[in-house]
């Protein structure tokens, strides 16, 4: 593997093969997050930004991710990219993003999106779907025509690594797998056995 000193370098590219061959999300990648007690949960997002600083993804700030967020700040991430063969880990602390970037990827969001955001007490028991549509409804008449904003309840965080870690299937399970820790002057590249 052509391994560059930026880690970043190899994810872009191996998320360019990702977004030319898998057939949905290629996006998608799992987080887990622990609580005070340590104890881990895990479960799919979608990244939606990648650049120098970190990983970052969208969510309720009532959720369970970001409830242990606020507990624990720390996270770990998998995307797997089947049609690649290829894995990629990120560990790290998790920052929030700025308001500003929260807002501006917010305003992308399509109108239903928005909505959907007001409307779901994310991970909160729901008496039925009947309950949810009801508040769709609500926060449908609410808006009316009018601009949509971001609730309070809503932001980004992003996951500044210390570790990159990448690992691409081999014949006879001699798979590649090459870890990218971050040092005071830059990234300690280490092969690891698979
Ligand atoms: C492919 C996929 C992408 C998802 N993307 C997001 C996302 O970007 N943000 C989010 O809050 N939930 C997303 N979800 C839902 C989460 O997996 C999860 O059900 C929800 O965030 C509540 O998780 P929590 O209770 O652990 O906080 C996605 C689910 C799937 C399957």
């Amino acid at each position: 593997m052509n391994t560059p000193e930026n880690p970043y370098e190899l994810f872009d590219r191996w998320f360019a093969d990702a977004k030319e061959t898998e057939p949905r999300v290629p996006e998608a990648v799992a987080v887990a997050t622990a609580d005070a007690n340590g104890r881990p949960s895990v479960r799919q997002v979608l990244l939606k930004a990648v650049d120098h600083r970190g990983f970052v993804f969208y969510t309720n700030l009532g959720s369970r991710k970001a409830t242990e967020l606020a507990e624990n700040p720390f996270a770990a991430m998998n995307f797997h990219w089947k049609t690649q063969s290829r894995q990629v880990q990120v560990r790290g602390a998790v920052e929030p993003v700025s308001d500003e970037q929260a807002d501006a990827y917010f305003a992308s969001r399509a109108r239903s999106s928005k909505i959907g955001a007001w409307a779901s007490k994310q991970s909160q028991p729901m008496e039925g779907r009947g309950e949810f549509e009801r508040r769709i409804a609500k926060y449908t008449a609410k808006f009316g025509v009018g601009a949509v904003p971001r609730p309070d309840f809503w932001s980004g965080f992003r996951l500044k690594p210390d570790v990159i870690e990448f690992w691409e299937d081999r014949s006879f399970r001699l798979h590649l797998r090459f870890s990218y820790e971050k040092t005071a002057t830059g990234w300690q590249i280490t092969e690891l056995y698979p």
